[in-house]
Order: C-alpha cells, then sequence, then structure tokens
C-alpha cells in the first residue's frame, strides 16, 4: 500500500474538487469584487452590516465570512472547513505541509513542528534577533533615513529564518539574491507567485542535503528533526521535506516584513502615537498586537466547505471555497469597542491576525519577538523619525504589506 496516499498528502487523495473548478454558487446578487476595492475597511464594515457571508466570483468564486464569531468558530471547525490550499488567489501552495494538511496528518507534522517553537526556544533566538536588528537599524539611523522598507525591514524576517533554520552564510547570501529580484516584481501578481514558490526551494534543498552529510541534533535542528519524520511509520519523502521546509520560510518572511512596516508606518504617521509610545516603552508588545489588529498581512485564510454550511442566511455549498476573513473580524464592532481606531490602551485584544483554532501560526512568538525588538531599538536609538514620503502599498490583492517606506530619522 502506498502510504503517502492513505495519509492523504497526495492532491488527488484530497476529498476536495481541484481549486481551479468554480463553485456551486452562480454569483447572482454578489457585489463583493476584493480586485477592484480600493478602501478595504470600509468594504469590509458595509459587508459586516449587509451581508456578513458574503459571495465574490473573484479569483474563481468564493464566499467570504466576515463576523469575528464567525470566523472563530469556522477556524476551529476544520472538519466543515477543510484547510487545502492557504490563498483564494495563488494556485501554487497546494503542497504546503502543515497548512495545507488536514488531521491526522496535520496533527503529526504539527506536534513535530511545536517543539522547535516552545518559549525557551524561542527566547534562545533573542540575542540573533536584536544583532540582526541592529545591524540593518543601526547604518541607516546614521544615514539620516531613507526606505527603510528595502534597506531594513525586508531583511530582518527572512534573516531570522535563515538563522532558525540553520542556513549557511553562502546560502543567506544568494537568497538574499533571490529575495532582491522577487522584489523587483511584486507589483506583477502572477510573476510575484510564481517566483514566491520557488524563491525558497534552493535555500531548503540546501539545508536537506548539508544535514544528510552533516546531521545534527534533531532535538534542535529542525532539518535534521524533518529528516527523521516517519509519517504513518515510512521514511519522509524528499517532496514532503521540501514543502516543510519551504512552508517554514514562506509563511514566516513577507507576513513579518508587511507588520514590520505597518507598525513603522502608523508611527511614523501618527506622531502623538509616537510620542505616548516613547513615554511608555513598556507597552511596545500592545502597540505591536494593535498594529497587527489594525493591519493583518494576510487578510484572510482559506478553507474549503466539507459539506453544505448555512451561515448567517447563505448557503455555503460542499466544496465551495470559503474566505476565513480576519481583517474584517479584527474591526468587528461587536467584538472590539472603538474597532476602527488604534488605542494603545487596549486590553484583552484577540484579534485573528494569527489565525485561529488547529492551524494558528506556528511562528507567532518569534514574529512578535521580531516586532517587538525592532520597535525597542528604533524608539531607542532614535530621538524621532517620520514619513517623507507617502509610503507605497505594497499592491498585492488581500494582504496589508509595502513596497516602499521612506522615513527621516533623528538618531540619538
Ligand atoms: C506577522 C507575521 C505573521 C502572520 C500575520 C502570520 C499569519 C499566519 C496565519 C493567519 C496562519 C494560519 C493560516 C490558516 O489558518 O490557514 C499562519 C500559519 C502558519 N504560520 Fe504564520 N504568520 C506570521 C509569521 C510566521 C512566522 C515568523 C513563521 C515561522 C517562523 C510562521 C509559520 C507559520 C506556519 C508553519 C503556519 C502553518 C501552521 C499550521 O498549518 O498548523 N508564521 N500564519
Amino acid at each position: 500500500m502506498n502510504l503517502s496516499v492513505s495519509l492523504g498528502l497526495r492532491r488527488k487523495n484530497h476529498v476536495m474538487k481541484p481549486w481551479t473548478e468554480p463553485t456551486n454558487y452562480d454569483g447572482a446578487g454578489s457585489d463583493y469584487r476584493p480586485t477592484s476595492v480600493s478602501d478595504f475597511p470600509a468594504e469590509y464594515r458595509r459587508l459586516r452590516e449587509e451581508s456578513p457571508v458574503v459571495h465574490s466570483s473573484d479569483f474563481g468564486g468564493f464566499w467570504s465570512i466576515l463576523k469575528h464569531e464567525d470566523v472563530s468558530r469556522a477556524s476551529r471547525d476544520w472538519k466543515k472547513f477543510l484547510s487545502g490550499q492557504p490563498f483564494v488567489e495563488y494556485k501554487s501552495f497546494s503542497d504546503a505541509i502543515p497548512i495545507s494538511t488536514n488531521p491526522p496528518q496535520h496533527t503529526y507534522f504539527r506536534k513535530f513542528l511545536n517543539q522547535y517553537f516552545k518559549p525557551e526556544r524561542v527566547a534562545a533566538l533573542v540575542p540573533e534577533i536584536e544583532h540582526s536588528v541592529a545591524e540593518l537599524l543601526d547604518p541607516f539611523i546614521r544615514s539620516g533615513g531613507g526606505d527603510i522598507y528595502r534597506d531594513v525591514l525586508r531583511f530582518i524576517p527572512p534573516g531570522v529564518l535563515a538563522r532558525l533554520l540553520g542556513l549557511s552564510a553562502t546560502g543567506w547570501e544568494s537568497l538574499s539574491q533571490r529575495l532582491e529580484e522577487a522584489d523587483a516584481v511584486r507589483h506583477d501578481t502572477i510573476a510575484f507567485g510564481r517566483l514566491q514558490a520557488n524563491l525558497w526551494t534552493a535555500s531548503v534543498e540546501e539545508l536537506i542535503s548539508d544535514r544528510a552529510e552533516h546531521p545534527r541534533d534533531p532535538s534542535s535542528d529542525i532539518m535534521s528533526g524533518i529528516r527523521q519524520l516517519e509519517p504513518e511509520g515510512r521514511p519522509i519523502t524528499h517532496e514532503e521535506m521540501v514543502n516543510l521546509g519551504t512552508q517554514l520560510f514562506a509563511a514566516g518572511a513577507d507576513t513579518t516584513i508587511a507588520a514590520l512596516g505597518s507598525f513603522t508606518v502608523h508611527f511614523a504617521t501618527h506622531l502623538e502615537d509616537q510620542k505616548a509610545l516613547r513615554a511608555r516603552p513598556d507597552l511596545i508588545p500592545a502597540a505591536v498586537e494593535e498594529v497587527l489588529r489594525l493591519s493583518p498581512p494576510i487578510h484572510q485564510t482559506t478553507r474549503r466547505a466539507s459539506e453544505p454550511v448555512v451561515m448567517a442566511g447563505q448557503t455555503i455549498g460542499q466544496d465551495d471555497v470559503v474566505a476565513l476573513n480576519v481583517a474584517s473580524a479584527n474591526r468587528d464592532e461587536d467584538k472590539f469597542s472603538d474597532a476602527e481606531q488604534f488605542r494603545l490602551d487596549r486590553q484583552g485584544n484577540q484579534h485573528l491576525t494569527f489565525g485561529f483554532g488547529p492551524h494558528m501560526c506556528l511562528g507567532a512568538p518569534v514574529a512578535r519577538e521580531e516586532l517587538r525588538i525592532f520597535a525597542e531599538q528604533l524608539l531607542a536609538k532614535t530621538r524621532s523619525f517620520e514619513i517623507d514620503q507617502a509610503p507605497e502599498p505594497g499592491g498585492r490583492p488581500l494582504r496589508s504589506g509595502w513596497a516602499g517606506v521612506t522615513v527621516r530619522v533623528e538618531g540619538l
């Protein structure tokens, strides 16, 4: 028996229809077109009021769930809302592990990965993150400013991931080169999606072959651990190793870069908030959570209904693609007071930016440390920083990200 098939890892064995097929709903009466929305918070506010579960014919057709309570419930209910492809807008990540898997295989891989993201493991990364941030930020501050997105932010998370996974110095150099190339086509969704899919593969292949020759302690080295996995008692395949390693890079880089950009943009444009945070640096973690709530790097997670589901008066058909819209849920007035306002004193900030339920972001503690350390250093090493040119949005659909953030900085 082919065990990888019985484990459900192969696409053809999934119970779902291929993702390229249109969904059952014919689109009648649907007026939600995310590809042409310019003001997402306003559009999500309208939809939460008028149609909290809505269909869109964009990207081959998909449903959106907009309310915090519904998004949370659906995120937990993995039996009705199956994972299989993380984005409605890209079709290329369908074999990503663990994000595209469902229990029991998800449980197996997730339990394995969790050991590398325990609090003590993340704490051990802190000096490395502090060093990476200082190395990039210090010369930037000395130069009086410039495009902080291009010069600083977009290198921090890939550098942290390279260290987390134990990539060699030459491996990191060629990865930086590929990041430059991908950045150059950021505005072209199709070209960018294609490059994204292969961006990390060479680094992951390097890790796999290096650890074959020079195995490290699997309890501390992720790729050495991955090599020893035995899903359903048979050795892990090369393809699975690549999928696992690639997902760690792909999930942790762009998202965290976007959040670092949103933090900078907020405090470089809201100088009263910057002043308040300088006076109360103990509020940096709260400030980070508020940035994450209002500017989630990924607007939505994606599922497919395993059976017909009735929600908010709409019937989501079996096999229909369903987006769990965390960006809307994070601004739901029924969950957050002053939902549209940035509040440094917000208590119990239960935003869904890292998702919820079994697939909740594995790397959230790492991302939070990167954001905290960057924020602390930026504030501690400067007297002020202000936006110098209108920030350039990333331009990717259903994302909050940046292509350029030019600031003036006054160092100490
Ligand atoms: C601000 C930064 C980040 C954001 C906003 C973010 C967001 C998310 C979200 C929304 C999910 C859930 C996807 C779903 O339910 O389908 C997720 C899953 C995941 N994230 Fe993150 N992420 C971030 C940083 C990171 C980092 C730094 C890493 C790695 C070190 C990482 C690794 C992962 C992995 C492996 C998964 C899949 C978990 C699973 O399927 O069980 N993420 N992330």
